[in-house]
């Protein structure tokens, strides 16, 4: 397994360009199952879970030329309607597969994704509203097993506005006969990108990016080109890793109108952040101050940034509570953090970090995707030398890190394969 070697204390100088959101990426990806001609889609992360999902759709039967960041797919034809537990249980967004299945072929056996590091994360949201549309859905043998002659337009209500429930939902509604109306549904930027995708297939949706998304259904789509939107993640990460490291960070190809939460926040931190159409630019004159968080779904402050802020807070001027409300653990980052010297106390929900001067370098474990990139933040402030271990997590989600941070003045590198036969790769 490889590991990332980072050596801290460098502020990182520069400017660095994100690729495409991982998260928009999936679903539109998953989305070309509705069929109904060949879609070329650009700017897709070079990142494993992206490979993942290529593959599953090669298993279907969907024909895919995938080459760099680019893919041309067309789905005239399926060999198969079943995402195998072997492959599922390798990227729990293969259920996003399930809705395009059950309304372009009449049914899908897709694997129960399992939980994982930062909770149970069920999936019976996507379920209940699949019921609601008419397919008959049942759970046998760890697979969710869903059938419908046609499905039909309904109202439905989500008892939390899932990111990816929304989107199999209304990815399903798109062939359905009828009008569907999905009620507290998520308004992440990833939804909005993947209805704008559909829209130019011809589906009929309004409200994406509200609480409230109507699809009225049609007979069939049309294929159509779509470039996806950039990481918004990735994008916040590199400006955490400017901000710990006392830098100045300029990120390119990021919309910063998908990122208020989080530039608001590192400006409460005391940083200097300007924004320009399309990059972010922050600047670093101090020690961060410690400042409160809690994260919410879109537009409020994303759980996939709570890691990596939390390591800036780890050598804050003060204290800084932190409160995850989207997950039951994700703060599994927290012990490994707390290796490096932080301070930090965990009761329910809730994260004390009374920041210190300085953290030191150890060898630390990922455990999952952002967790990972919060340890490389640590690390690349820490004194000395940091081992991040198991960084596979990282390269789910995460396109050459190593090379993009080097390119800002880390001393970073990946060490391949297991103890003992490390091969160091020069970034
Ligand atoms: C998406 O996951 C993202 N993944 C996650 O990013 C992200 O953390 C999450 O949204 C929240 O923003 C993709 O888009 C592929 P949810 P998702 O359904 O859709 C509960 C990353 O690092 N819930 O919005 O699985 C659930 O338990 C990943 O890129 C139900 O109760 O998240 C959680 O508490 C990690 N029943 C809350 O809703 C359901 O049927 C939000 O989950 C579905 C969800």
């Amino acid at each position: 397994m490889d590991r990332i070697v980072i050596t801290g204390g460098n502020p990182l100088r520069g400017t660095v360009r994100v690729s495409g959101a991982k998260n928009a990426a999936l679903p539109i990806l998953a989305s070309t199952i509705l069929g109904g001609g060949e879609c070329v889609i650009t700017n897709l992360p070079r990142v494993v879970d992206v490979v993942t999902m290529v593959k599953l759709l090669g298993l279907l039967g969907v024909a895919v030329k995938a080459e760099g960041s680019r893919a041309a797919i067309s789905a005239e034809t399926v060999r198969s309607t079943e995402a195998p537990y072997e492959l599922v249980k390798t990227m729990r967004a293969s259920v996003l597969v399930l809705g395009p299945l059950v309304s372009r072929w009449g049914e899908a056996a897709v694997s129960l994704p399992g939980g994982c590091a930062i909770g149970t994360r069920p999936v019976n949201l996507h379920l209940a509203g699949l019921a609601k549309l008419g397919a008959e859905v049942t759970i046998e043998h760890g697979y969710i097993r869903a059938k419908a002659k046609r499905l039909r337009g309904a109202r439905i209500y989500l008892d939390t506005p899932t990111v990816t429930g929304t989107e199999n939902l209304m990815m399903a509604a798109c062939l359905a006969e009828g009008t569907t109306v999905i009620e507290n549904a998520a308004r992440e930027p990833e939804v909005v990108d993947l209805a704008a995708f559909l829209i130019k297939r011809g589906a009929r949706i309004t409200g994406a990016g509200s609480d409230l998304i109507t699809v009225e259904g049609v007979p069939a789509l049309r294929g159509a080109d779509h470039e996806v939107i950039p990481d918004r993640i990735e994008a916040g990460t590199f400006l955490a890793a400017g901000a710990i490291t006392g830098g100045d960070v300029c990120v390119e190809g990021c919309l910063p109108n998908h990122m208020e939460a989080v530039s608001m926040k590192l400006r409460e931190a005391g940083f200097d952040v300007t924004e320009g159409k399309e990059s972010i630019r922050l600047k670093a004159s101090r020690r961060p101050k410690g400042v409160d968080m809690k994260t919410f779904a879109y537009p409020g402050f994303p759980t996939d940034m709570q890691a990596q802020m939390m390591a800036l807070m780890c050598v804050a001027e003060g204290t800084s509570v932190i409160t995850e409300t989207v997950f039951e653990s994700r703060f599994i980052h927290v012990p490994e953090l707390r290796r490096m010297g932080a301070d930090i106390k965990v009761e329910g929900s809730h994260a004390v970090v009374n920041g210190t001067e300085k953290i030191t370098g150890a060898p630390v474990m990922a455990s999952d995707l952002r967790a990972s990139a919060g340890l490389i933040v640590a690390g690349l402030a820490a004194e000395g030398e940091t081992e991040v271990s198991r960084v596979y997590h990282l390269d789910r989600g995460y396109e050459r890190i190593e090379e993009k941070l080097g390119g800002l003045g880390a001393v970073i590198r990946r060490v391949r394969g297991g103890a003992g036969s490390a091969v160091t790769v020069a970034t």
